[in-house]
């Protein structure tokens, strides 16, 4: 660790961190293109970032982080660009699989697992097990994941109990709807950071972010470094969170 470094930590004030950050890695794409290479080297370049921003939010103390890797639409990419993208996660598990054990993080996949080549998901399980007992930081991979398919699956889970009386329909609130879905037992994302500059949600965690707190960056994820996660939750820690309430009569997050 650099002093410069070390001396950034210090002014982060850790009662005001996130604790629990969400990124939509964009921009892989277009930062290849301006460089006159194929969309797959942003994606290669953007999973060099993935590792540090991993080990900086783990560094600077934030509980759950959250990364959008690779949505249901997704799958409606060039099958090119989706082998690329599956052959990227396979090196990134079987590389730093070590990396996570050291450093206690636990490593969990939302979304349509099953939708995932066999290969790369047997590494996946494999990871997402033997990591299970750590304490430390929880590492959500979004994979094959959309927000909406993840209403509708907890809403057909719902339905089912309903249906065999296991379940009564006035039982279903939101912190019962909220342990369907698949961030079941996680909080809900305080900060939710967008680079490459677009102002759009891409159907990501549509109920967990009924409140976060959201940064977009102009900057590509290829070119994201852990400075900018930092100075993202610095902007997070000067904004006044009312949770739909006035400065007066303001309640905890749940
Ligand atoms: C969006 O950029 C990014 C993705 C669809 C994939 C994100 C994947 C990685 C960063 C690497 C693999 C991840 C892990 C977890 C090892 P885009 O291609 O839509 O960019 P564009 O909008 O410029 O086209």
């Amino acid at each position: 660790m650099s002093i410069s470094d070390t001396a950034e930590v210090l002014v982060l004030d850790s009662k005001k961190m996130p604790r629990h950050v969400a990124i939509i890695m964009d921009g892989n794409g277009r930062w290849a293109k301006l460089r006159g290479w194929h969309r797959t080297m942003g994606h290669a370049y953007g999973t060099q970032r993935v590792k540090e921003i991993i080990r900086e939010a783990d560094r600077i103390g934030i509980k759950v982080l959250t990364l959008y890797a690779f949505s249901t639409e997704n799958w409606s990419r060039p099958s090119g660009e989706i082998e690329a993208l599956m052959q990227l996660l396979r090196d990134y598990l079987l590389k730093e699989r070590q990396e996570l054990l050291d450093n206690n993080i636990r490593l969990q996949a939302l979304g349509q697992i099953e939708r995932i080549p066999t290969e790369v998901r047997a590494i996946l399980e494999d990871t997402i097990e033997v990591t299970s007992p750590n304490t430390g930081m929880l590492l959500n991979f979004c994979l094959s994941y959309g927000g909406r398919a993840d209403i509708i699956q907890a809403t057909q889970r719902l339905a089912r109990e309903v249906a065999s009386g296991q379940l009564e329909i006035s039982q279903i609130d939101e912190a019962r709807f909220s342990d369907y879905l698949y961030t079941s037992g996680m909080p809900d994302p305080d900060l939710v950071i967008r680079t490459s500059g677009e102002f759009r949600i891409s159907n990501f965690l549509l109920w967990q972010m009924a409140y976060s707190e959201i940064f977009v960056t102009d900057t590509s994820w290829p070119d994201f470094e852990p400075s900018h996660l930092r100075a993202a939750c610095e902007a997070f820690s000067q904004r006044k969170r009312r949770f739909g309430q006035t400065d007066e009569a303001q309640r905890k997050p749940l």
